[in-house]
């Protein structure tokens, strides 16, 4: 087998073809294995990983612990909210004296862009990005690719379609990357508020017109409206948001072909999407989410191997 380019999974940015290549047949391989009547293999019983958190998290958190334990690592969680961080405590000395009990990797998700990027700098520890700020959530982008691929067959030359709040969203950002790595064609599709000037520079094509996008892609990948990072209103109001870029059955079955509908969680229902369609034979949300624990496996699995 061979191995990663990196020692840190920081972001999708900082992967080649090859990588993301490796990391799927790792992850068909796990995928097997979790569907096996014994779905444990003692990959990483000499491996200890602490998984901590500065944001909330449901799917990330449970997948990556779920991961780590079906590779038999051993597991500690941390939760920002609960720690001794309240009392002050840098985020170096926080995970320095976690280290300290001898961990080999830590999991980490920010609220702040960069985070990973500045603790792989300054500790010694394989660190994988969880989400940082509006920045990256490369395991996100691993699934949801790998999803396509289980889906479509392939990821090259397909049209995708990422609607919603691209300006706040780190699955935006890291999804670019992972498809334009493996030749799709990517759009984006929202108000233009929420869309950044820059985007065009990374490849991607501009839709104001959800129909028109809907009607262009293979794949539609609908974001949720990062509130939590909005501090001003970037459009009127939120009917009026899901009246232009909400998805509903009606609009679905309007479209020349029958397409494949993505969400990376948590979804509004009735607001980017209805429950009718998040719901559908056409969506693969809940595959994303099981597909997430294999390509997380794979990802630990590799990284831990460098350690080795
Ligand atoms: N997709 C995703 O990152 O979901 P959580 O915030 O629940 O981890």
């Amino acid at each position: 087998m061979g191995e990663l380019s990196v020692n840190h999974l920081l972001g999708i940015k900082y992967l080649n073809e090859s990588d993301i290549e490796l990391i799927f047949e790792t992850a068909d391989h796990f995928k097997e294995v979790i569907n096996r009547s014994i779905k444990k293999v003692p990959s990483l019983r000499d491996i200890t990983i602490a998984n901590i958190f500065f944001e909330n998290s449901t799917r990330t958190r449970l997948s990556f612990e779920l991961a780590e334990k079906r590779l038999s690592a051993d597991v500690i969680n941390f939760s920002a909210g609960q720690s001794s961080v309240k009392k002050g405590e840098t985020l170096i000395d926080t995970v320095n004296n976690i280290l300290s009990m001898k961990v080999d990797m830590v999991v980490m998700r920010h609220p702040n862009p960069g985070a990973g990027i500045f603790l792989s700098k300054h500790v010694k520890a394989a660190i994988v990005n969880a989400g940082d700020g509006a920045h990256e959530h490369p395991t996100q982008a691993l699934l949801d690719s790998y999803s396509i691929r289980e889906k479509l067959g392939d990821v090259a030359g397909k049209n995708v379609v990422i609607v919603g709040d691209i300006l706040h969203s780190r699955v935006a950002l890291s999804n670019i990357f992972a498809l334009k790595l493996q030749g799709a064609n990517v759009k984006v599709c929202g108000p233009k508020t929420l869309l950044p000037k820059y985007i065009e520079s990374l490849g991607v094509g501009v839709e104001t017109n959800l129909k028109k996008a809907l009607n262009w892609c293979d794949v539609a990948n609908m974001l949720r409206i990062q509130n939590e990072r909005l501090d001003i209103s970037y459009f009127p109001t939120t009917r009026e948001y899901t009246q232009q870029f909400g998805v509903n059955k009606a609009m679905l079955n309007s479209l020349d072909k029958e397409i494949v509908i993505m969400h990376p969680g948590p979804i509004n229902r009735g607001v980017e999407i209805t429950s009718d369609v998040a719901d559908s034979k056409q969506s693969i949300i809940l595959n994303q989410v099981e597909n997430g624990v294999a390509i997380r496996m794979a990802v630990i699995y590799l990284l831990a191997s460098k350690i080795k």
